[in-house]
């Protein structure tokens, strides 16, 4: 089964054909970052707009690739929510359009679900042995609007154990990069800069509350007293209400902006690593999955691996990030469920996963 999976949630266009919910036949990702770093974070109009022009190019690019016309397809499937309301109303209504013309099933993606089912693509480089992960798997989705920790007892079969219960990790991740004046995205800022610090210079609080929750305000202030206490020091002035650097402009040395970062990242990183080692030992999970932007993180990556008791999946980095190959995936274990949208599938900015308790 071939499907034409379509993403337009955020600042990303990501067009893919996956066939069997596993196996990538063609994609493209046409990423907005360069156009909202001036901005400092997204610029919803901007972004909509955007996904505007560069969505049908794509789709006729992806088809290409693949030989493909849209009549060979088995289904189209898009993102419906959460997200951005004018960035996903682009996606779903090309979808209609094409699963109209073609008279194929349109099927409605969770974007959640789909940065989760980027754990079931095959990786491009995966050996003859490569297998999805077996359930109960735990979850731990980390992106710049979500930082979820949920069991997945079978397809579509979700418990919430916990998450964040303020900004989530990409966000803290982007705030203070910004702090710092390393620029947007803030995570590859971050990890960039990180390399060069010592992680123990400075200590900040761990983002982990009580249960299998998270709270990434409280660390992200914590970074903004220290910058505001070492420019105190060095006597230089800060704005403190509108606290955002223009890049590069940060009036601290590099040394102490890379030990800051590294200071950071391993706050974030200890307190996601523990909660999630602790959740497979309430739940009995045999398996972990890692998925969202967040994921892309090179210490969190090497951290699940060396501390979890079980077998880690963390998906390449083209699919941690936003992209059509997760939606088309997610698509068919969804249609292989039984549900297909009708006409009137209209988008919904803060679509939650469909738990159970
Ligand atoms: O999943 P994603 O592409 O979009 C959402 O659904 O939100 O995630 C984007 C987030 C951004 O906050 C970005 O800073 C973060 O993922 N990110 C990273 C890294 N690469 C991207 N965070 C930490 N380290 C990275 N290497
Ligand atoms: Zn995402």
């Amino acid at each position: 089964m071939h499907i034409l999976g379509i993403e337009t949630s955020c600042d990303e266009t990501g067009v893919a054909i996956v066939k069997d919910g596993h196996t990538i036949v063609a994609h493209r990702v046409a990423s907005q970052a360069e156009l909202h770093s001036r901005y400092g974070g997204v610029f919803p109009e901007v972004a909509a707009r955007q996904h505007v022009l560069t969505i049908l190019p794509l789709i006729r690019d992806v088809l290409d690739e693949a030989g493909a016309q849209v009549q060979d397809m088995d289904a189209i499937a898009v993102t419906y929510g959460p997200g951005l309301v004018g960035s996903l109303l682009v996606g779903v209504n090309v979808a209609k359009g094409l699963a109209w013309a073609a008279q194929r099933p349109l099927i409605p993606v969770n974007h959640l679900e789909g940065h989760i089912y980027s754990n079931w693509v095959r990786p491009p480089d995966a050996g003859e042995d490569w297998q999805p992960p077996p359930f109960p798997t735990l979850v731990l989705i980390v992106s710049g609007g979500h930082t979820e920790l949920v069991l997945m007892r079978d397809h579509g079969l979700y418990q919430r154990l916990g998450g964040t219960l303020d900004d989530a990790a990409g966000e803290a991740f982007d705030k203070v990069a910004r702090v710092l004046g390393l620029g947007y995205p803030g995570g590859p800022a971050i990890q960039k800069a990180a390399e060069r610090g010592d992680p123990h210079r400075f200590s900040f609080p761990s983002p982990r509350q009580p249960g299998f929750n998270f709270s990434f305000s409280g660390l992200k202030t914590a970074v903004l007293r220290q910058v505001q206490m070492l420019e105190r020091e060095a006597g230089i002035r800060t704005d403190l209400k509108r606290r955002m650097v223009p890049v590069g402009a940060s009036a601290l040395d590099p040394q102490t902006i890379a030990d800051l970062a590294a200071a950071f990242q391993k706050a974030v990183v200890d307190g996601l690593v523990q909660a999630t080692r602790d959740a497979v030992e309430a739940t009995g999970a045999r398996h972990v999955c890692v998925c969202g932007g967040v994921a892309a993180n090179a210490l969190l990556r090497r951290e699940m691996k060396a501390h979890m008791p079980v077998p880690v999946s963390i998906p390449p980095l083209f699919l941690c990030m936003d992209n059509g190959v997760m939606i088309a995936s997610a698509g068919y274990y969804t249609w292989q469920r039984g549900i297909q949208a009708g006409w009137d599938l209209d988008v919904d900015a803060s679509l939650m996963l469909p738990t159970q308790e």
